[in-house]
């Protein structure tokens, strides 16, 4: 199959879906649409379809004054996606107040169900939040089955505002917080070990914080194991899924868990300022509704999020990026940036000093990696190497700190990223190596 027969491309399907429901006035004509059909390969052949990736790359519209391997902090838009956010904050300035009060809440509400349809859930069970960061606040801070002398867990690999939200917990709940190292290097059993070692020391337990894919190392956590190891000692799991939805192709119910705080501004591709987060209809009651909400009923769960005035455009491109990412195909995205990690990983593995920090056991690494030379524990020397590819080489990185073996580099490509870039990349840390 040649590039020419397989780019069926999709004029402005996304942006008429998406501008059906606004005013007349509010239409845009559509943005040029230029995405390829997904071919019909094998999934491993799939990734590596050069043809296929470089008209998603061509999608997007990135700076080229220095390559971008930092491309966790948030996921920048395809320009479809982009071109239709500019146009519904045109239509939501020009449209003002009356398009807010008469129509916004019904335009979410169909955005909500069909994200809601997207991540394999009940419109019921979801809600916009601003991002993961206000899901996880709102499960964190509402759970209300905590009593005082209770533990509440978490590990060094969980996001630092998260630790921070179980800290407060100790304040104002009355609990004992506990936090354990994952194992380095990770690996699928022992992991699990860790977990059920931290459980079984702290019967207490009745709170885990767990991370899908780390911040720091990029480490896919077993989740659902986890989540059963937890249920089976009555421990109710929060989950931060703030990179994983969009990086990894799932739905929730394949993770058995209950509490999850989701981004759609990272790897779905959104605008900035969209997050989601789900409640398991069956444990609703366990988060307190939010403290200045009284607009829902309780049995709501909008209850439990009370964000005000909002960036109404973000929300109403939200089923643009779905679109979008549902016709790259979530699965061969995630294969695309597993594929991405492999290309660069399996290069640098052999050259001095490099220890890569996530297994290359199935299951336990997505699109981001991590790695630190051997010794270079401190903020200093992984700062000096950020600073060495980011001046000499032209390569954008960022140091992560946190981690209990010391801090490392975090290497996260995107899908515009090519593998001439991380040719570079690999070209560039021999040099480092070498020295
Ligand atoms: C693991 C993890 N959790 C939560 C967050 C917070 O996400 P946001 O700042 O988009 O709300 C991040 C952000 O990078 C993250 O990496």
């Amino acid at each position: 199959m040649t590039i020419a027969n397989r780019r069926h491309f999709v004029l402005g399907v996304a942006t008429a879906a998406a501008t059906a429901s606004l005013p007349a006035a509010a239409q845009t004509p559509n943005p040029v649409q230029t995405f390829a059909k997904l071919p019909n390969l094998d999934p491993v052949k799939m990734a590596t379809d050069m043809p296929y990736w470089s008209a998603v790359q061509s999608l997007y519209a990135v700076s080229t004054k220095t390559l971008n391997l930092e491309n966790g902090y948030w996921g920048i838009m395809a320009e479809p996606v982009r071109a239709d956010y500019l146009a519904k904050t045109d239509m939501v300035n020009r449209e003002n107040s009356f398009y807010a009060r008469t129509q916004f809440g019904r335009d979410a509400q169909a955005a909500r169900v069909e994200l809601a349809q997207a991540v394999g859930a009940d419109a019921t069970e979801i809600a916009f939040t601003r991002g993961a960061t206000e899901a996880m606040q709102l499960l964190i801070g509402g759970y209300n089955k905590l009593k005082a002398g209770d533990t509440v867990m978490y590990s060094d690999l969980d996001y630092d505002s998260m630790q921070f939200a179980m800290n407060w917990l100790a304040e104002r709940r009355g609990v004992k917080v506990v936090k354990f190292n994952i194992p380095e290097p990770a690996t699928q059993a022992n992991v699990m070990a860790a977990y059920q070692k931290a459980l079984d020391e702290n019967p207490k337990t009745s709170l885990l914080l767990l991370t899908h894919v780390s911040h720091r190392t990029g480490l896919v956590m077993p989740v659902a194991e986890i989540a059963k190891l937890a249920k089976s000692k009555g421990v109710a799991v929060v989950l931060d899924a703030a990179h994983s939805w969009g990086q990894m192709d799932f739905k929730v119910d394949q993770l058995g868990v209950d509490f999850i705080g989701f981004n759609l501004h990272k790897w779905i591709g959104a605008p900035l300022g969209v997050g989601f987060v789900y409640i398991a209809k069956s444990r609703l009651g366990d988060i307190d509704r939010f403290m200045n909400d009284e607009d829902f009923p309780v049995t709501d769960i909008r209850s439990r999020v009370h964000t005000g005035t909002t960036n109404f455009a973000a929300i109403l491109t939200v089923p643009t990026a779905l679109k979008l990412h549902a016709e790259i195909g979530p699965k061969a995205k995630a294969l695309r940036l597993q594929h991405l990690r492999n290309y660069w990983v399996s290069r640098v593995r052999s050259f001095k000093g490099m220890e890569i920090l996530t297994p290359d056991e199935p299951g336990m690494y997505a699109g981001i990696t991590s790695f630190r030379l051997a010794g270079k524990t401190t903020a200093a020397a992984n700062n000096e190497i950020v600073t060495e590819l980011r001046e000499k080489h032209g390569i954008f990185s960022v140091r992560r700190a946190g981690v209990a073996k010391g801090q490392c580099i975090r290497i996260s490509p995107a899908l515009f990223t090519s593998e001439a870039d991380l040719d570079k990349f690999v070209a560039a840390m021999a040099i480092i190596c070498a020295a």
